[in-house]
């Protein structure tokens, strides 16, 4: 890793403009989209996706998810299918992650997708990403901006905080609105929910009109990427807390005195969105984390996923 002086672009058409160019140049762009912000590179060029690899610093078997701007381009690099196609309509552009089988000369290269047959591909619906992806024209590997391990970034200070000097730009959008990344449902063969995320389970069953198979951890051929510890704060963390231990500091959910609340009404939604900051913010203090008891539905299983990884023991 090369270090390098890092441009804070506003999403206006300038910032826009030089952020697109910069990723023609095989260079990485920070860039919000409603999940989590996103480090961007162009997906057809090896050089720039190993910048990405190593910018992070993550393992180079964790493949990356390509975005593109419509059904359309995700048809250039993908074999479509009809699930493809009614998951694509019901919730593009949208926090959904399709894992498709590459299609022949799909021009993308082999490290996004850490030499598997399959593509992750997605519609993101931010409006800067959706402005960002038209003019480059072209699929944008992005995993999410944080050195690999830690926080996922909500915002542009998030990702300063994780990767100033080590990436050309951020393109600065204020916070995420969904907070947590996309649901990635695998479709190479039995329909898979690989990530929880957000887009809930139920409705993608919903609209498919069946059950989708578990992803089972430790499967790592499927999803080299859900490493177990993951989204980790420095501190310790520890889930189902009723009230604070020693030193701990306590991250509440409803109707509890605590340090910081993700939803005093008890919304899940809310609750997802202010996920990320909290921990940030709580990290920050050095002192160890509790969390509250979190209903596990709806977005709540995403959110839960995340937790549990952030608690996880570390290597
Ligand atoms: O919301 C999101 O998905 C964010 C924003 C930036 O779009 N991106 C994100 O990327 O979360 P990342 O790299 O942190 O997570 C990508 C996940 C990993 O768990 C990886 O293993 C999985 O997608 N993945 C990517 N390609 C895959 C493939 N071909 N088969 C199975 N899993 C794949
Ligand atoms: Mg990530």
């Amino acid at each position: 890793m090369i270090p390098c002086h890092t441009q804070y672009l506003s999403a206006d058409p300038n910032g826009l403009a030089k952020a697109a160019d910069l990723l023609r140049r095989g260079l990485l762009v920070a860039f919000p989209t409603e999940t989590v912000y996103g480090l961007g590179g162009d997906a057809r060029n090896g050089e720039a996706v190993a910048a990405i690899y190593a910018a992070k610093g993550r393992p180079s078997f964790n493949p990356l998810i390509a975005h593109v701007g419509s059904v359309k381009a995700a048809q250039r690099y993908v074999q479509w299918s009809d699930q493809a196609e009614v998951l694509a309509n019901a919730f593009w552009p949208g926090p959904l992650t399709l894992v498709l089988p590459l299609r022949d000369g799909h021009g993308v290269s082999s490290l996004v997708t850490a030499g598997l047959e399959t593509l992750a591909v997605r519609v993101p619906a931010h409006p800067t990403a959706q402005a960002l992806l038209e003019a480059l024209d072209g699929p944008v590997a992005a995993p999410s901006a944080n050195p690999s391990g830690r926080i996922s970034p909500t915002t542009a200070a998030h990702v300063r905080a994780g990767l100033d000097g080590r990436i050309a730009a951020v393109l600065d959008d204020g916070p995420c609105g969904v907070g947590l990344e996309s649901t990635i449902v695998g479709l190479a063969g039995t329909p898979t929910l690989l990530r929880p995320g957000g887009v809930e389970l139920q409705a993608i069953e919903d609209v498919l009109g069946s059950r989708l198979h578990l992803h089972q951890s430790g499967d790592l051929l499927t999803a080299p990427g859900q490493l177990q510890s993951h989204y980790a704060p420095e501190s310790s963390v520890r889930l189902n807390a009723q009230t604070r231990q020693g030193d701990e500091l306590l991250l509440g959910f409803g109707a509890v005195g605590c340090d910081y609340n993700l939803s005093v009404d008890g919304n899940l939604n809310e609750a997802a969105a202010n996920l990320f900051a909290a921990l940030h913010d709580l990290d920050k203090t050095g002192r160890p984390i509790a969390v509250s008891p979190i209903p596990n539905d709806g977005l709540g299983v995403a959110i839960n996923d995340r937790l549990k990884r952030a608690a996880a023991p570390r290597d």
